[in-house]
């Protein structure tokens, strides 16, 4: 078994963007802070950008874990590693170059993720998986929070971890969109490690017991070999 523990990255997409600060204080029981950067073009809406990232970086008690939904991330993906971002997740339908930007990432100090819509598939990517850190299977069209869990993204997350444990690689694999009580152990069981909830996270009444719960469920349905 290549880890222990499944690794929780609450999204602030879902927590009261008047108190950031505080809000990130509110998770800093989780393993990383899960930021999306939307930039109204690859995405239908419009997040915040490095200016503001720069100030979570700073304040954050926990590591930042920067998931770009932007046309441009040879360009600006980047700046991200060098605000601070402990891991910078760019989009495989959005990067001119991925290899070269997951390399930047490497040199930058930041593990470098690459994220893939519902509809894009795996397999043109299998040759360099090596290069990445993790893989993030969206389980919805990103843009928006509390959207339902697309069930055809499943069989994906299960083809993903099987190439990477036939490669024998430590990668880790994140869910993202419509992760809850409800699903968590369907994409624990498909293979996922790294579980980014949103709306599941900030909507609940005690946070901190939800980290726990969410965080107990995902373990309990991991196998070995993930
Ligand atoms: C969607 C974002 C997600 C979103 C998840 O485009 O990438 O991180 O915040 O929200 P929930 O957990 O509410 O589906
Ligand atoms: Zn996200």
């Amino acid at each position: 078994m290549r880890f222990v523990s499944a690794l929780i990255s609450p999204s602030i997409l879902s927590a009261d963007f008047a108190n950031l600060e505080a809000e990130l204080a509110r998770i800093k029981t989780a393993d990383f802070a899960h930021v999306d950067v939307m930039d109204a073009h690859f995405v239908p809406n419009l997040t915040l950008g490095l200016p503001v990232f720069e100030r979570l970086a700073q304040v954050s008690p926990i590591p930042l874990d920067a998931h770009l939904m932007i046309t441009a991330p040879d360009r600006w993906a980047p700046m991200y590693a060098e605000a601070g971002a402990a891991s910078v997740t760019f989009h495989a339908e959005a990067t001119m170059a991925p290899v070269r930007l997951a390399k930047e990432m490497h040199r930058l100090g930041a593990r470098a993720g690459l994220a893939l819509r519902p509809a894009t598939p795996i397999e043109p990517y299998l040759d360099h998986l090596a290069e990445f850190d993790m893989i993030l299977v969206m389980t919805v069209e990103p843009g928006f929070g509390g959207q339902s869990l697309i069930s055809g993204t499943i069989d994906k997350i299960k083809r993903v971890r099987h190439a990477i444990s036939e490669a024998n690689l430590d990668v880790w694999v994140q869910v993202d969109g419509g992760i809850n009580r409800t699903t968590i152990d369907r994409v624990a069981d498909a293979g996922a490690n790294v579980f980014v909830a949103g709306s599941a996270v900030f909507g609940a009444d005690d946070v901190p017991a939800e980290i726990e719960t969410l965080r107990g469920m995902a373990n309990s349905h991991m196998h070995e070999g993930h």
